[in-house]
């Protein structure tokens, strides 16, 4: 695309589930762990991309409330990758005007991981060049689960009317609807065709990419794919293609330069 040309809308807020790196790494011979340090170089390349792109709001789901599961090991080598990824891109984060922040249950990470992620959370709170979200500890599920508890609690306590209860109700109780615009796009690694407990209500009406690519593999271009398979995207929102020629439906930023 030329600059400045024909600009291709960009997503609002574009997810990813970063998906194998185990098998990657088995493909290549190497330890899973291996698998895991080159998708955290994926990370970078990819925030680095999004931001210089203009994507208003990247979410990774980097640690979900299943992994806890895995062995011991394989989670405690995640920890120190997200403690170093915190630390090492502290002044690339801070200096590039990324806000970072996080969904899930935040309260279940070691404090070694804890402490620098809270840190840069209050350091970054003030930039406005990018939401960087990790989802950490974070189940779709357990996410709404949570918010009917919320509202339930709400209910018995006479502050808010269960016959009340709409979808923007709901909404207001995930803490994505508060900290990020609505969920464009969706890319998948990996191959695999599955949400798998990431942002369950919020996909509603993203758009899906999935790719073949093992997210060590996954690049700059392969991001930039995504966002040109996104701006060829007809989105109805459940009305016709007609109805869309009439009126302007929401739509990202347009932005050229993604090329
Ligand atoms: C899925 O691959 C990936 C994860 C469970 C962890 C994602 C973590 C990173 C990309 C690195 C650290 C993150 C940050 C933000 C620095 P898998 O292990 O399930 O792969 P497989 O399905 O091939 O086994």
């Amino acid at each position: 695309m030329t600059e400045g040309v024909n600009p291709a809308p960009l997503p609002r807020h574009v997810g990813i589930i970063m998906d194998g790196n185990g098998r990657w790494a088995r493909a290549h011979g190497l330890p899973r762990e291996e698998g895991h340090e080159r998708g955290s170089d994926s990370v970078r390349t990819v925030v680095r991309a999004a931001r210089r792109i203009g994507v208003p709001a990247l979410t990774l789901f980097a640690f979900s409330s299943q992994n806890w599961d895995r062995p011991p090991e394989e989670v405690f080598r995640l920890m120190e990758l997200l403690r170093r990824f915190l630390i090492q891109e502290r002044s690339e984060i801070l200096d590039n005007g990324i806000r970072l922040i996080t969904v899930g249950d935040t309260e279940r990470l070691p404090p070694h991981v804890r402490e620098p992620l809270v840190e840069l959370m209050a350091a970054s709170a003030h930039n406005e060049g990018m939401v960087l979200c990790l989802a950490l500890s974070y189940g779709g599920r357990e996410m709404i689960a949570k918010a009917c508890r919320e509202m339930c609690q709400a209910a018995q306590a006479g502050t808010l009317d269960p016959s009340e209860v709409s979808v923007e109700t709901v909404e207001s109780y995930l803490p994505s609807s508060k900290l990020l615009p609505q969920l464009d796009l969706l890319i998948r690694t990996s191959g695999e065709h599955r949400i798998s407990n990431f942002f369950l209500w919020e996909t509603a009406y993203a758009e899906l990419y999935f790719t073949e690519k093992m997210w060590p593999e996954f690049t700059e271009e392969d991001l930039v794919s995504a966002l040109h398979d996104f701006a060829q995207r007809e989105r109805r929102f459940g009305r016709t293609s007609d109805q869309l020629e009439d009126e302007v439906l929401p739509a990202g930023r347009s932005v050229a330069g993604m090329d």
